[in-house]
């Protein structure tokens, strides 16, 4: 795919975050209000001072491509990121992590319990809110993702070190684990503008493939990403035994005797440092990393095409965003 022009998005990003935010802050003192003042720092600290916020994004580009001009659309869209912020708190808590967004992890700052709880607290309000302004249909989109969100996460501890793990499996778990939210956040927001059910379906296949994108880049990241960039600790999935799409993509065409080596890294203590530079030299050696830039790539380009019942649409400014953001996510090092 071209990259369309980035910076363009990113100005348009930088000013509906503001917005976004300044919606969270309202909903939260509402909220918040006569609370327990460690909840409200908790929730403060979680969701303030760090994230790209594109969900919410993505949740305002699909209302307004399909119409929307009301002001509750940033209530909606903040509702995206109070879920993605717990989601990230409870993955923080399962993958005993100790950076986030460039700072400490909340569970490592304020322990397990808080983080739980924080996690579980921002769920509840997204809930509250998306029924608010989405209605019961938007209601069960987002039900849908959450659950299957859950599901993913069963289907990764179900392959934790495990060695078999097939491709097909490894796009059934970030499907689930990431794309599922992501393709919520765009069928909501047409949701919540009235569209037509075709509409409806194809931002919905624009957020499955771009969320799936989404992850892989995350993927790649792990293993070449600057934790000075990506604000999170950087060759967690391999120590965490999780075999993500650069690996197996190297392994793929890699020899018996190659594979035997990686296994037994794989299968030992893989906190030495020394394992995880060895796995990164296979996987450069034998293309992984380029061989999964490319599904990510192709993903992107199926994000764009999803979008092509939209082209004659007045409102230019959105759709040229989404395509935009399908180029921003494949050249993301954050
Ligand atoms: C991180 O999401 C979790 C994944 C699904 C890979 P983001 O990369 O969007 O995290 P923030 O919101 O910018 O911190
Ligand atoms: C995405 O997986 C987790 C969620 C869907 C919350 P990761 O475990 O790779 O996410 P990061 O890398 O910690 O952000
Ligand atoms: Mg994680
Ligand atoms: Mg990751």
């Amino acid at each position: 795919m071209n990259i369309p022009d980035q910076s363009a998005l990113r100005s348009f990003a930088g000013r509906e975050a503001l917005r976004v935010e300044a919606a969270m802050r309202a909903d939260l003192a509402e909220a918040l209000a006569g609370c327990d003042p460690l909840l409200v720092e908790v929730i403060d600290y979680g969701l303030f001072g760090g994230g790209k916020r594109i969900r919410p994004l993505l949740a305002i580009l699909a209302a307004r491509l399909c119409g929307a001009a009301d002001p509750a659309l940033y209530t909606l869209a903040g509702a995206f990121e109070y879920l993605h912020v717990a989601t990230l708190i409870h993955d923080d808590v399962i993958d005993q992590a100790r950076a986030r967004r460039g700072r400490e992890a909340l569970c490592r700052k304020y322990g397990t319990a808080p983080a739980i709880l924080a996690g579980d607290w921002l769920h509840a309000r997204s809930l509250y809110l998306v029924g608010r302004c989405a209605g019961s249909e938007g209601l069960a989109v987002f039900c849908r993702a959450t659950t299957g969100m859950v599901d993913g996460e069963f289907l990764q501890l179900r392959h934790v070190a495990d060695w078999a793990l097939t491709e097909a499996e490894y796009f059934a778990i970030i499907e689930r684990k990431t794309a599922l939210l992501i393709a919520s956040t765009c069928e909501i927001g047409a949701i919540f503008a009235g569209a037509a059910a075709e509409q409806r379906r194809a931002l919905a296949d624009y957020g499955n493939r771009l969320g799936t994108a989404f992850q892989v880049i995350d993927d790649l990241l792990d293993y070449q990403g600057d934790a000075g960039n990506t604000g999170k600790q950087v060759g967690i999935d391999f120590r965490e035994g999780k075999l993500t799409l650069p690996l197996l993509r190297a392994l793929a065409v890699a020899d018996d005797s190659e594979r035997a080596a990686i296994a037994s890294l794989f299968a030992g203590d893989r906190r030495v440092e020394s394992s995880l530079e060895r796995v990164c030299r296979f996987i450069d050696a034998h293309r992984g990393f380029g061989a999964a830039r490319q599904t990510a790539v192709q993903l992107a380009d199926e994000a764009v095409a999803a979008l092509a019942p939209f082209a004659g649409r007045e409102d230019k400014e959105s759709l040229a965003m989404l395509h935009a953001l399908a180029g921003y996510v494949l050249a993301r090092n954050k």
